[in-house]
């Protein structure tokens, strides 16, 4: 199949390539030249594990990129829309999906065949039908339905192992209006054998990508609260709690030959400093608000973010336990990125709690496996001393604050035992053993 994806970012990206690999003909199209160029020359603009080999693989044989919108929309018979809804704050933006859909409504003017428009931006429920559907018609004077299709066809990819989940989906979703437009999805997704597929209204597809992340979010936020009150109420750990919740058999399945199945989802109920990332804060807030708007006061969600918003500061709360002031006092900071395997800092929890501690006037130093750079554009205000190494950076620590789980801070014990004195650390993710090293505080656990 002949296919255009209109924006290469995150989503745009990985989705043609990965498209391209399975075998269909992509035409990638983005207005930045630069960026374009180097797509053509088999370098991804986006760090994504694996995304550079694929994209090698495929460039200049099933796989072109292009500043020609025009070009790319006569040469395909389904133009994918991927760019970018920010939320602003009460609603999300939606000035870049317009305009797409007006460039492609324009071209559709002239082009005799059924064309399919699908959106796989994250959008509200009804952006698709009320918002996108009328450009394109307007623009191209023809009907939706009818003359072209259009449909919602959201994306559940993980930065880090977006490619994993877009060639091994958990499942693929995708709206419409006509069967002529599902006869093209179908045809779209028929590379990917054995997979669910749920075929359902424009907004209902919408709605699934709002549900799946809100539901996620929540249950951090949910086992954020229980963490936070085991820590008040004293002398109960939330580890040992979420241990005897997960062994729940509707959590953890027992199998018939007695193994117990242990799901991913047993990891979002455990207690953290917080959630963060480019997509669970922003869809969480943008519906809140579109409920809201509607009449439906989102209170579930309302609080979810208000937790994760003073999540990251139970980890200032556990310091002030043990000090009187941060005044002069030299905090190391483990972890910067808002998830392990990623430098994306964007609403890391690190953010609050790097600019509370600098607040208190700490000495700050920092070190991340590769969220240097990206810390270095977030806080130019912020005098921090970044370190080449986990050990660097602990040197002389009067305190340890631990914000991301990356893998290689499971040795911290063996450099805090060989410190004198030991520093205290504090555990935002409760990854290392608290009887490991000799002064430990953590989520969701009160020790003094
Ligand atoms: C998420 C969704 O997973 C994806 O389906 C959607 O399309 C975009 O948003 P992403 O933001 O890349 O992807 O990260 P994810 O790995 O889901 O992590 C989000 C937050 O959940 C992070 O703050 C992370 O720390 C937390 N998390 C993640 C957990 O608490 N436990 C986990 O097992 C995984």
């Amino acid at each position: 199949m002949d296919i255009s994806v209109v924006g290469t970012g995150y989503v745009g990206l990985v989705s043609g390539v990965c498209l391209a690999d399975k075998g269909h003909r992509v035409i990638c199209v983005d207005l930045d030249e630069a960026k374009v160029a180097q797509i053509n020359a088999g370098q991804s603009p986006i760090h994504e594990d694996g995304l550079d080999a694929l994209l090698q693989a495929n460039i200049g044989s099933r796989l072109t990129a292009t500043t020609d919108l025009a070009d790319a929309v006569s040469k395909s018979t389904l133009t994918i829309i991927a760019v970018g809804t920010p939320f602003d704050g009460s609603a999300i933006d939606t000035s870049y999906i317009e305009a797409a859909a007006k460039a492609i409504g324009t071209l559709l003017r002239d082009k005799e065949s059924f064309h399919t428009v699908v959106v796989k931006s994250t959008v509200v429920p009804s952006t698709t039908d009320e918002v996108v559907l009328p450009i394109l018609e307007q623009a191209s004077g023809k009907r939706a339905g009818h003359d072209f299709g259009v449909s919602m066809n959201p994306e559940f990819l993980r930065e880090g192992s977006a490619i994993g989940d877009f060639m091994e989906p958990d499942r693929i979703v995708y709206g419409g209006t006509d069967e002529q437009t599902f006869t093209v999805l179908n045809e779209l997704y028929s590379v990917f054998a054995n997979v669910d597929k749920i075929r359902t209204t424009n907004k209902t597809a919408e709605m699934i990508k709002y549900t799946a992340n809100s539901l996620l979010a929540t249950l951090i936020s949910f086992s954020n609260e229980m963490g936070n009150l085991c820590a008040g109420l004293g002398g109960i750990d939330v580890v040992d709690v979420m241990k005897g919740v997960h062994l729940d058999k509707r959590l953890s399945p027992v199998l018939e030959n007695g193994e117990r199945v242990v799901p991913a989802i047993t990891t979002f109920i455990e207690a953290g400093c917080g959630f963060g990332g480019s997509c669970f804060p922003k869809d969480v807030k943008a519906l809140i608000s579109h409920g809201q708007k509607a009449g439906h006061e989102m209170n579930i969600l309302q609080s979810v973010i208000d937790l994760n918003h003073a999540q990251p500061l139970q980890l200032l709360s556990l310091l002030g336990k043990h000090f009187d002031s941060l005044q002069g006092l030299k905090i190391a900071v483990l972890g910067l990125a808002f998830k392990p395997g990623t430098d994306d800092m964007r609403e890391s929890p690190a953010i609050p709690i790097v600019r509370a501690l600098h607040k208190e006037g700490a000495e700050i130093s920092a070190y991340d496996p590769v969220a240097t750079d990206e810390a270095r554009k977030e806080f130019p205000d912020v005098p921090i001393q970044y370190a080449a190494s986990m050990s660097a950076a602990v040197q002389g620590a009067d305190a340890i604050v631990l914000i991301t789980t990356w893998d290689e801070f499971a040795s911290l014990p063996d450099i805090i035992n060989n410190m004198e004195p030991a520093p205290l650390l504090i555990d935002g993710r409760r990854m290392i053993d608290k009887n490991s090293v000799p002064r430990y505080e953590g989520i969701g656990l009160s020790l003094s």
